[in-house]
């Protein structure tokens, strides 16, 4: 009898992608995935750490199993990913129904361990070897039907002053080309139309060429989309901006993360630009790409930011007009060097200033969504949506959400949709 493996991904797409690597290490000793926990064989959490809220969520989720691993003693719990490497042996330690905990640099090791789990019970615990290198040819079980990812390097070196993901993702690591090619390569015989390159910075990949050269590579592979993600302003050279207006399936989109729009803040954040800096570099991308989509980061509430820089914050995102910006109130993670400083901001100053930077960004989103209404946009079709079967999703080059009513495409399809109207988060339209 097949055996069953529950997977819960937390956090960010490299989570999502090393999650489809463990079902494929695990898919080699037997286990199929199942969306029912209630029978599954083995549960793995793949956690993230990257703010409080995201933790809590998973102590809730490893609370949740503890009634089912009563229920059925042979249920193998495994906490795997960025809280996993943070907390090691304190989370059995707080929840002793978990049989196995493994850091990120582990993840390769799944497999051996629920083997030797299910033949002798004991915990494990294993948080070594976080910047250990890349296991090559593993073979992923991908989730999507049209869109995946491809880690191109793991890791990273900034040490942003308010983030945890240097300790917990270790020294920046790049993969080869060759193997980057040929997991490239398997993805589009796959049947996959769009595929994002991963990194936690993904242009300062260092594989012996440079991201430039690694995305013009790709994109000469033949994909019908290439997206990439993330991009840290300071490497985001101009041979980059090149290989985007002159590559074929590149698409038109850049996810820059800025953080803040005031210096001071900045230079505490150990950002390494300046709010002008990143304009500059806006008006460059601009130029050379005149219809290039751009989304951020912005984080609100980090230690001593005034009234003050909350506005200067407010004044960036109204002269840059993002497509979309992703804001987050700022989490105090201890061991990083932010936690430590002093004037620390009120919860109640933090949400009211989410709030209106939310309301701020929010219009400028609605108004560039706007300005395509009456214009035709082509959607990669991913399928039906999960509410209306008769209404199709799909996103444009500039990976804007599009709704269409549904006639013969399928996933996978591209067409042009004209578009009726938008929204805040979205483009409604009928194909033409
Ligand atoms: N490597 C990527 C992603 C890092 S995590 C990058 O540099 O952009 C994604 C986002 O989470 C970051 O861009 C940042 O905006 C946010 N973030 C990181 N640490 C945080 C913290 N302690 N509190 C709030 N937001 C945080
Ligand atoms: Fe965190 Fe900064 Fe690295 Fe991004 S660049 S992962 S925000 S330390
Ligand atoms: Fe979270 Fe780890 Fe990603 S901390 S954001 S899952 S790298």
């Amino acid at each position: 009898m097949k055996k069953k493996l529950k997977l819960l991904t937390y956090g960010c797409q490299m989570n999502v992608a090393d999650s489809e690597r463990m079902a494929g290490l695990l898919g080699q000793i037997g286990y199929t995935l199942t969306d029912d926990a209630d029978e599954a064989d083995l549960v793995l959490i793949n956690t993230c750490c990257v703010r409080a809220t995201a933790e809590d969520k998973v102590f809730g989720q490893i609370g949740r199993f503890k009634a089912l691993k009563r229920l059925k003693p042979s249920l193998i719990l495994g906490v795997v990913g960025c809280m996993a490497q943070k907390e090691g042996a304190n989370l059995i330690k707080r929840a002793p129904h978990v049989d196995f905990v493994l850091g990120t640099g582990q993840s390769s090791e799944v497999a051996r361990v629920v083997r030797s789990l299910e033949l002798e019970r004991r915990h494990v615990v294993d948080t070594s070897n976080v910047s250990g290198e890349i296991p090559a040819e593993v073979f992923p079980l991908r989730g999507g039907r049209v869109s995946t990812f491809v880690p191109i390097m793991y890791g990273c070196d900034n040490f942003c002053t308010y983030c945890i993901v240097p300790h917990v993702r270790g020294r920046e690591r790049s993969r080869k080309p060759e193997e980057i090619f040929a997991e490239v390569r398997r993805a589009i015989a796959e049947g996959f139309k769009e595929i994002t390159l991963l990194g936690q910075n993904v242009n300062s990949y260092a594989g012996g060429m440079t991201f430039a050269e690694l995305l013009s590579a790709v994109d000469n592979l033949g994909v019908e989309r290439l997206r990439f993600m993330t991009s840290h302003p300071k490497d985001l050279s101009d041979e980059l901006i090149a290989a985007i207006a002159d590559g074929r399936g590149v698409c038109e989109h850049i996810h820059l993360p800025v953080q803040h729009g005031s210096d001071d803040i900045l230079r505490r954040m150990n950002r390494v630009y300046t709010a002008e800096k990143y304009l500059r570099l806006v008006e460059k991308i601009r130029a050379a790409v005149p219809n290039i989509s751009l989304t951020t980061d912005l984080i609100v509430g980090f230690p001593g930011e005034t009234d003050d820089d909350f506005a200067a914050t407010l004044d960036f995102v109204r002269a840059v007009k993002f497509d979309a910006a992703f804001t987050f109130i700022y989490s105090r993670r201890s061991g990083t060097p932010a936690a430590t400083f002093p004037n620390q901001v009120d919860d109640a100053v933090k949400h009211r200033r989410l709030e209106i930077l939310m309301d701020v960004q929010n219009e400028i989103s609605l108004a560039k969504n706007s300005a395509l209404v009456g214009k035709a946009v082509e959607v990669l079709v991913e399928g039906a949506s999960k509410t209306d079967e008769k209404i199709f999703t799909g996103r444009t080059r500039s990976n804007k959400l599009v709704l269409f009513a549904h006639g013969t495409e399928r996933a996978g399809d591209l067409v042009n949709v004209r578009v009726e109207q938008a929204q805040t988060f979205l483009l409604k339209g009928d194909v033409c």
